[in-house]
């Protein structure tokens, strides 16, 4: 026991790089909270770097730490490095070019993370693979001077693909009929052809976009082993319960993205961005974090059921924000942007005090830490 856990390098960067992630998390939520109209301290850098702090920053940033860990190489931390450089020159508010730069080169290295150590790519790695190559066409555009609102659609997908990657990874188990396999690349082609038409016909791109992002969510909802789990008990059912909502939210992104079309701003256009950004990614992060964190903090964690607090509330608050963007009532969606942060803010308290308390029991009964995933 004692040699395979001294097998696993400790890999103290993930410290600095997840302090940098958690850094870009808290200045784009600063940032969101202005954008959406609370009259707070402004540092200006912050109101347009919302969206990229949140995507690139936080998220680019932590999934690069997850892929290094699991790849256990020097090269693979080039990833989350660039990403947490870009990250502290948008907080400085620097020169305009050298954050997509950085971002570029970060998703550059995500990228190429699939293809160096040729191992065969199966369908879960190829997802993920895509999904860090749209990251890559989305900075690449963002360098070029491409407006954020056509970006911001490569990003979102760049949060797709990658989370269905790791949906299709853990429902290896279910061995999927060869049909859901072809539907899936058919659901795959369709987002790709509603990205590529985005950059020339924004409009029509959007609602292509829509189109697959309703057709994802119902082949998640009908083939993810969410949809037995949900049935269990504990921590397996909470996450269920989190995968499942975030699929909703998924549909009603694509379902506003059909009807709505391409906006480059306003409450149409957040409406549709969050209904995919807080109601599908942050529903997915908060089923995820008790699989992925324990195997990149190395620590495990304690599951109590007031894991559903910051569940419920953020799909609570997430339905009034937009409801109210719908509606056009200002003040209701002001709050309900607030109450999302809250939300997540929650979450990441449990997930630290059950991360605490699950330390304090692996050293009370010697238990080995847990290692992390090899994929
Ligand atoms: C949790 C609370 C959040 C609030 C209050 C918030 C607020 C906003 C607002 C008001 C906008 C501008 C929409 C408009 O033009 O009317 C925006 C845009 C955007 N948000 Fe958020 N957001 C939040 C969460 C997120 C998350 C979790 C992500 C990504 C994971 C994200 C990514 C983006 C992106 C990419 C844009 C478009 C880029 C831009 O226009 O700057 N947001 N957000």
């Amino acid at each position: 026991m004692a040699q395979n856990q001294s097998s696993v390098p400790a890999s103290p960067q993930r410290f600095p790089l997840m302090a940098l992630a958690l850094t870009a998390l808290l200045a784009g939520l600063w940032g969101g909270l202005l954008r959406i109209g609370w009259a707070w301290p402004v540092h200006p850098p912050l109101v347009m770097g919302h969206g990229p702090l949140m995507v690139c920053g936080f998220l680019g940033t932590l999934i690069g730490v997850e892929r290094a860990v699991a790849l256990d190489r020097p090269w693979p931390w080039a990833a989350p490095a660039l990403a947490g450089l870009g990250t502290l020159v948008l907080l400085a508010g620097g020169v305009g070019w050298l954050g997509p730069l950085l971002f570029s080169l970060g998703s550059a290295v995500l990228t190429l993370i699939f293809f160096v150590p040729r191992r065969p790519l199966h369908a879960y790695s190829a997802t993920m693979a895509l999904g860090a190559a749209t990251w890559l066409v989305g900075n690449l555009l963002w360098l070029a001077g491409l407006p954020l609102w056509q970006v911001a659609l490569w990003w979102a997908m760049f949060l797709v693909f990658t989370i269905a990657g790791e949906r299709l990874e853990l429902s290896r188990v279910l061995r999927l009929p060869p049909l859901a396999t072809r539907l899936f690349v058919g659901v795959v082609a369709v987002l790709l052809t509603g990205l590529a038409v985005s950059v020339v016909e924004y409009d029509l791109g959007v609602r292509l976009l829509g189109v697959g992002m309703m057709l994802l969510a119902g082949w998640l909802a009908r083939y993810d082993i969410a949809r037995r789990t949900v049935r269990m008990t504990g921590l397996t059912r909470y996450i269920a319960a989190a995968l499942l909502s975030g699929y909703v939210w998924l549909a009603v992104g694509g379902a506003l993205a059909v009807v709505v079309g391409g906006m480059p701003a306003g409450p149409l256009y957040d409406a549709t961005l969050h209904a995919v950004f807080v109601g599908f990614v942050l529903s997915m992060i908060f089923g995820h974090a008790p699989i992925i964190f324990p195997s990149v903090l190395r620590t495990p964690l304690v599951y109590t059921p007031w894991f559903y607090a910051p569940l419920v509330l953020l799909n609570a608050s997430l339905l009034l924000r937009i409801a109210a963007d719908l509606g056009g009532w200002f003040e209701a969606r002001r709050v309900g942007g607030l109450l999302n942060e809250v939300a997540l803010l929650l979450f990441l308290g449990m997930l630290a005090w059950s991360a605490l308390r699950g330390r304090r029991t692996r050293l009370a009964t010697g238990a080995p830490r847990p290692q992390p995933s090899q994929s």
